[in-house]
């Protein structure tokens, strides 16, 4: 054997050298297999999608291993059973639930069933835009209302857009990319004051890390018994499985049923639908996770405020802040630092939102903010 055969095969790790002779040609495939760096190996800090950097919890992902060998059959009986457990957590019926590949085909389905041509989408800006883009795909026209300067839905301002032809009205609430919130009780009445036909979605995708506050209240956890409310929430942010693809509405019979309709056919997922029911039941990481968030965030604040810049105030896993100076050259220079962080926001357009990643992660971040090649304008929104 020559050295470097040698040499491979102690990378192969242990065996004697007559089972490695005989086993040699499948564990070279094997490891070579586990050598490839992911995809998501690219040397690339990802401080821009606001995922869970810790995520899923160690009981979800052995059930994510656990699943996997059965991913060659179809997932059309998965549906039934997940629908009743997020059905019976959220004390409504299983028809009331609507599970998509990820929230965003909630969005979707919701955009096609209730917009089209002649009908308006109402929305803040700026705010997550996959309902916008799914809106002027089904046809529909897009009003966008700046938010207010403390960063919450000008529901003011919305309401006096509404009319007869403003069939759906969007509320993030907490408001990616702003992190901030918009107060329960204004959303109340904002609802109250709609024209009767038009339906309104709360996205609650960013719910476990508002906490609890007088201000903020799920529609969820406290519902407002009006059939034009479609809340939404997804399995990518504290419970980790972004990858896997999971997220859900609540509504009215009568609001899920049109949506379905233009849901795809086995959109759920083998595998995800047993790692969402173990993390709807590892209740401890859940809380962890939140737990961590907190103390992150707060070590974020901690540091911005030691360089004298003020973030909006965040009631999620990202933070935004204002950095004076145009935010896609602020994008760019994080880029060449290897660091991902949001993409740019208009109107916002000195504003950079930054997830909130591994305390290594951070420790970067900050490298590279303090290496900033111009004066920080500091301590104002
Ligand atoms: C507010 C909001 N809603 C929905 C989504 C979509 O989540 P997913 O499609 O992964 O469930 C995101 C993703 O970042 C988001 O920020």
């Amino acid at each position: 054997m020559n050295t470097s055969r040698r040499g491979f095969l102690r990378l192969l790790g242990g065996g004697t050298t007559a089972s490695i002779a005989v086993n040699w040609p499948m564990r070279a495939v094997s490891r070579a297999i586990a050598f490839e760096p992911s995809r998501q190996d690219d040397g690339f800090i990802r401080l821009n999608n606001n995922e869970n950097a810790f995520g899923p919890s160690p009981k979800v992902q052995e059930v994510i291993k656990a699943t996997s060998s059965s991913v060659n059959r179809y997932p059309l009986s998965q549906y039934g059973w997940l629908k009743e457990k997020i059905a019976g957590l959220n004390h409504v019926k299983p028809e009331q639930v609507l599970l998509g590949c990820g929230s965003t085909e909630v969005l979707r389905m919701a955009a096609f069933a209730f917009l089209g041509k002649g009908k308006q989408l109402i929305q803040a800006s700026p705010t997550f835009e996959a309902i916008e883009h799914y809106a002027r795909s089904a046809g529909s026209e897009v009003i966008s209302v700046r938010v207010t300067p403390s960063f919450a839905h000008d529901l003011d301002g919305m309401l006096g857009h509404a009319s007869g032809t403003t069939t759906l009205v969007y509320i993030c609430n907490p408001n990616n990319p702003t992190g901030s919130l918009t107060p329960r009780k204004d959303i109340e009445n904002f609802i109250r004051n709609l024209p009767s036909s038009t339906f309104v979605i709360i996205d609650e995708a960013y719910h476990h890390y508002a906490g609890q506050s007088g201000t903020y209240a799920s529609f969820l956890d406290r519902p407002l018994n009006d059939d034009r409310v479609i809340v939404t929430r997804t399995f990518s942010k504290v419970y980790g499985l972004a990858g896997l693809r999971l997220g859900y509405a609540v509504a009215s019979p009568k609001v899920i049923s049109p949506m379905q309709q233009f849901a795809t056919a086995a959109n759920v997922n083998a595998i995800v639908s047993q790692a969402a029911a173990a993390a709807l039941d590892d209740v401890a990481a859940t809380n962890d996770f939140i737990q961590r968030n907190t103390n992150d965030r707060q070590e974020f604040f901690n540091q911005a405020m030691a360089r004298a810049v003020k973030p909006i105030d965040s009631h999620a896993n990202f933070v935004m802040m204002n950095t004076f100076h145009p935010a896609e050259e602020v994008i760019e220079h994080f880029r060449k630092n290897n660091i991902l962080i949001g993409r740019q926001f208009p109107p916002l357009d000195t504003y950079i939102r930054v997830s909130l990643g591994r305390p290594e992660d951070m420790r970067s971040f900050w490298r590279a903010w303090d290496a900033l090649p111009y004066p920080k304008h500091t301590m104002q929104h």
